[in-house]
């Protein structure tokens, strides 16, 4: 894949440029004001237009041009958040439709595709003699193309052919290998085009495969590459120390070390089965305890949880879908005149509100003595307090800290537990699509009760960008 983009001439220009773009969603003429002078540029002609009509694209950084420098005819960049991944797409897609040829852009989702239309089009505009806002197509002078897919639209490319492609994301695309055999493939078969696969890993999924096509030197038109994010110049140790520090280890190990993990391993709690040895357990004299509440939404689980806050060790869980009210307080009240827990940290979003509330006001019966006021306290759930639980929750399973009870559905839910990147680059946890997180989120709340003394403060963090 080669173009005329390699005689190109380093300046400082004052122009905006593709990755202020990408990075600050400005609109263009906020862009034209807040050019960086210090940013280094290229100016790159292509051979298809005068002189006067150039683009201009930030220079790859040194991770960027050795991926430029030994690319193939595929290519399967695996690399940590923040590195520059799109930003090396970009250049790689904008030079080639700009040397005449027609290109793409796959996303997987809708999301993931504006800021990169935007992106393009700026960088483009200088060439651009068409435009379809609707379709996110672009015609450029010389011939050259640009079209850009979300791929949760089946039809992705269908019936097109292409000179270059970039797959954004890759590692998140559904099916991605249906995807690429299907859909993609064939739209590079008359034009012998090539393609760039980019993406942080996402355990040993797909995109793995693409990866090891790379490492092998008998797969000629493959080359691939793993780096962490600390490749870039442009990212701060410091910021990447705060990321370690802040999360768990695996998923700062796929996310930022840009490692492939085996999927038992690559969710967000390791060591749940050697942890999972316990048989429910009544109260001991002397111990404190702590419960955590989830209360169940429409068709999920209310989970109670307790904690041994003496020895470190889950020794009770309740789990049931009815979601009366008085049926809810009422049983929370028999567990908490068992263990007479020093703290009950409760869900209070949504319907948690008025439940906390009764309880902590108490409440008279229609049979029997009116209920006392129960020490509960109410949990805000938002991405950062969940990150937070969930975090120290996964620290103290892996150090054996604490033991949990030997529960098949709650042991179910903490292995598929999963991180999520969100298009906004925050980072949420929770369960895989169409599963149940209630017993995670309980034991995640009595954990923090807890260890709300001895734990050391965690914070809880998001990269953003
Ligand atoms: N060649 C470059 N010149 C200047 N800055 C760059 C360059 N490449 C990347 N960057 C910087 O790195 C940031 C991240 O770039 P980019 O969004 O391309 O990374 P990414 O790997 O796609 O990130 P994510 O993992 O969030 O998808 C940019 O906002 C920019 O600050
Ligand atoms: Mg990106």
């Amino acid at each position: 894949m080669s173009s005329t983009a390699d005689a190109r001439t380093p300046t400082n220009s004052p122009l905006p440029t593709v990755f202020s773009a990408i990075s600050s969603l400005a609109s263009p003429q906020q862009l034209r004001r807040s050019a960086s002078l210090h940013q280094r540029l290229t100016r790159w002609s292509s051979r298809t237009q005068t002189p006067a009509l150039s683009l201009v694209l930030p220079t790859p950084h040194p991770a960027q041009q050795t991926m430029i420098a030994e690319s193939a005819r595929f290519n399967v960049a695996a690399c940590g958040r923040q590195i520059g991944k799109t930003t090396l797409g970009i250049d790689r897609l904008a030079r080639a439709a700009a040397d005449g040829q027609p290109t793409a852009w796959f996303a997987p989702t809708y999301k993931y595709l504006e800021q990169v239309w935007r992106a393009l089009r700026l960088a483009l505009e200088p060439v651009t003699t068409g435009k379809s806002e609707q379709q996110h197509h672009l015609d450029l002078r010389g011939g050259g193309s640009v079209d850009c897919w979300s791929l949760d639209d089946e039809d992705a490319g269908r019936g097109r052919r292409y000179g270059l492609i970039v797959v954004d994301e890759a590692a998140m695309v559904r099916n991605l290998e249906d995807v690429w055999q299907a859909s993609l493939r064939p739209t590079l078969s008359v034009l012998e085009g090539g393609a760039w696969f980019l993406s942080t890993p996402k355990g040993l999924n797909f995109f793995h495969r693409l990866y090891q096509l790379g490492q092998d030197a008998l797969e000629r038109e493959w080359r691939s590459w793993q780096m962490p994010s600390s490749a870039s110049p442009y990212i701060k140790p410091a910021e990447l120390e705060a990321a370690r520090r802040a999360m768990p280890e695996r998923v700062y190990a796929q996310e930022f070390l840009a490692q492939f993990l085996e999927v038992e391993g690559s969710g967000v709690f390791r060591g749940v089965q050697a942890a999972a040895r316990l048989e429910p357990i009544g109260p001991q004299r002397g111990h404190t305890y702590t419960v955590g509440c989830d209360w169940a939404r429409s068709n999920d689980f209310t989970v109670f949880s307790v904690v041994d806050a003496s020895t470190y060790e889950q020794v009770a869980m309740d789990r049931f879908t009815q979601i009366d009210f008085e049926f809810q307080t009422e049983r929370l009240h028999r567990w908490a005149d068992l263990y007479k827990p020093r703290v009950i940290l409760a869900e209070a979003n949504a319907l948690g509100q008025p439940l906390v509330e009764r309880l902590q006001q108490g409440y008279g019966r229609l049979y029997g003595d009116s209920r006392r006021a129960l020490p509960i306290q109410a949990w805000w759930s938002t991405n950062a307090t969940k990150a937070a639980v969930v975090q120290a929750l996964s620290v103290a399973i892996e150090d054996g800290s604490l033991s949990l009870l030997d529960d098949a559905v709650q042991t179910g839910e903490l292995q598929a537990y999963e991180v999520e990147r969100l298009p906004s680059g925050m980072l949420r946890y929770g369960a895989p699509s169409g599963q149940h997180d209630d017993t995670v989120m309980a034991l995640a709340l009595a954990w923090a009760a807890a260890s709300v003394e001895t734990q050391t403060t965690r914070s809880s963090y998001a990269f953003s960008r």
